[in-house]
């Protein structure tokens, strides 16, 4: 196998396995060279894997978005090793951030404050403030203590792709596009974190995540809500169409039965075209639906369930070119319902909807096209 060493432009995607969580460990020791070299290497974290490089290096971030093909004024998310390395990239002038950074870090909590020098031409993207974050996974904290630099990671993702959460998914996407993935297994979260802004005014949620608004609220002291409109606007990653797989995603509210669940599958199955293919993610398998050849079922069980499969549901159900994908809502899951709403093409909230013709009919033309 040709491979490439730190400095040159990868020829081929190198997986390495960890096999000691130590600093020392061949594959991290390796993997942090690259990322002093300026150059990426995939790794895993609690949410999903990110594509790293060094957050200070205005050509290393350069590198990320052009594997990713990512939007070049969407600012990435800065990961440290430990909680005190939060003031390496950013100012924190509130004594109740470090009160939430004892609470929640390490995990899947990212920061938002005014952000130091060093990393305002690079991760930044010229923006004034930066999103920090100390990741939980032990391959992650070893490389960034490894490679001794804050490194900036956004998901290891095709832009517009479902995020990765194992290694196979970012070979999938960044196969020859980047040097490096190290292997840590799947992702225990599978959902990226909760982004909480604290340069502003008021604390908000630009995006939801494991760490949910009432946590925070706790530590704070004040009530902390999810962002909307013009505040929300401030968070770029909210600008661009994400999480899609290739097949439609039709989400079915919680209010709608089992059963106008079931008739509106039978009857999309009954009047698509011969070779068309259904998916259907639910917390159950629905009974007489395995009969049914074009519907391929695939189930979880409770709110972490989906959420640490949605993503890899979406991209198996893509690989088996599946066409469309029902996707059950369900309550008390906002973090992983707001990736779904984001994702779907299509939003069924009734009982009454799923039965009438025109939901129908507006599912096949979605087929058609
Ligand atoms: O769980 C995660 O957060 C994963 C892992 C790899 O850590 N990372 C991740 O990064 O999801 P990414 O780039 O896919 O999403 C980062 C989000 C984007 O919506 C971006 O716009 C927002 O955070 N963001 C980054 N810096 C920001 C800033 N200075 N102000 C507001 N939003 C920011
Ligand atoms: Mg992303």
């Amino acid at each position: 196998m040709r491979t490439s060493n730190p400095g040159e432009r990868p020829a081929e995607t190198r997986i390495l396995v960890p096999e000691s969580l130590d600093p020392s460990d061949p594959a991290i020791v390796l993997a942090a060279e690259f990322i002093r070299q300026g150059e990426l290497v995939a790794f895993p974290t609690e949410t999903v894997y990110g594509l790293g490089g060094d957050a200070t290096s205005p050509e290393a971030v350069e590198l990320i978005y052009a594997a990713k093909n990512r939007p070049s004024d969407n600012p990435i998310i800065v990961h440290v090793g430990a909680p005190g390395d939060i003031e390496l990239v950013a100012y924190v002038r509130d004594p109740r951030v470090f009160a939430l950074l004892d609470r929640f870090w390490p995990g899947p909590l990212s920061v938002v404050l005014p952000a130091k020098p060093c990393v305002r031409g690079a991760a930044c993207r010229g923006l004034d403030t930066v999103a920090v974050r100390m990741p939980a996974h032990p391959i992650a904290l070893a490389l960034i203590r490894a490679a001794g630099l804050p490194i900036a990671a956004p998901s290891a993702n095709l832009s517009g792709r479902p995020s990765p959460t194992t290694a196979a998914h970012v070979l999938e996407d960044l196969a020859g596009r980047i040097p490096v993935i190290l292997d840590g297994g799947a992702c225990r979260v599978g959902i990226e974190s909760t982004v909480l802004d604290l340069a502003g005014e008021t604390p908000q949620i630009l995006r939801p995540g494991e760490v949910r608004p009432e946590e925070i609220s706790e530590v704070l002291g004040v009530r902390v809500i999810l962002a909307r409109g013009e505040a929300l606007a401030r968070s770029p990653g909210t600008r661009y169409r994400h999480y899609s797989p290739r097949a439609s995603v039709v989400l079915l509210g919680e209010q709608v039965s089992v059963n106008a669940r079931m008739s509106l599958i039978l009857q999309l199955a009954a009047n698509a075209l011969p070779g068309v293919k259904i998916g259907l993610l639910a917390q159950e398998a629905v009974p007489g639906m395995v009969s049914v050849p074009k519907v391929l079922s695939r189930t979880y069980s409770g709110v972490a369930g989906l959420s640490r499969c949605y993503y890899a549901c979406l991209r198996e159900l893509d690989a088996a070119a599946v066409d469309v994908v029902f996707v059950e809502g369900v309550a008390d899951a906002e973090p992983v319902m707001e990736r779904v709403r984001r994702s779907s093409s299509m939003q069924v909230l009734t009982d009454a909807e799923a039965r009438s013709d025109q939901v129908l009919r507006d599912i096949l033309s979605l087929l058609s096209n």
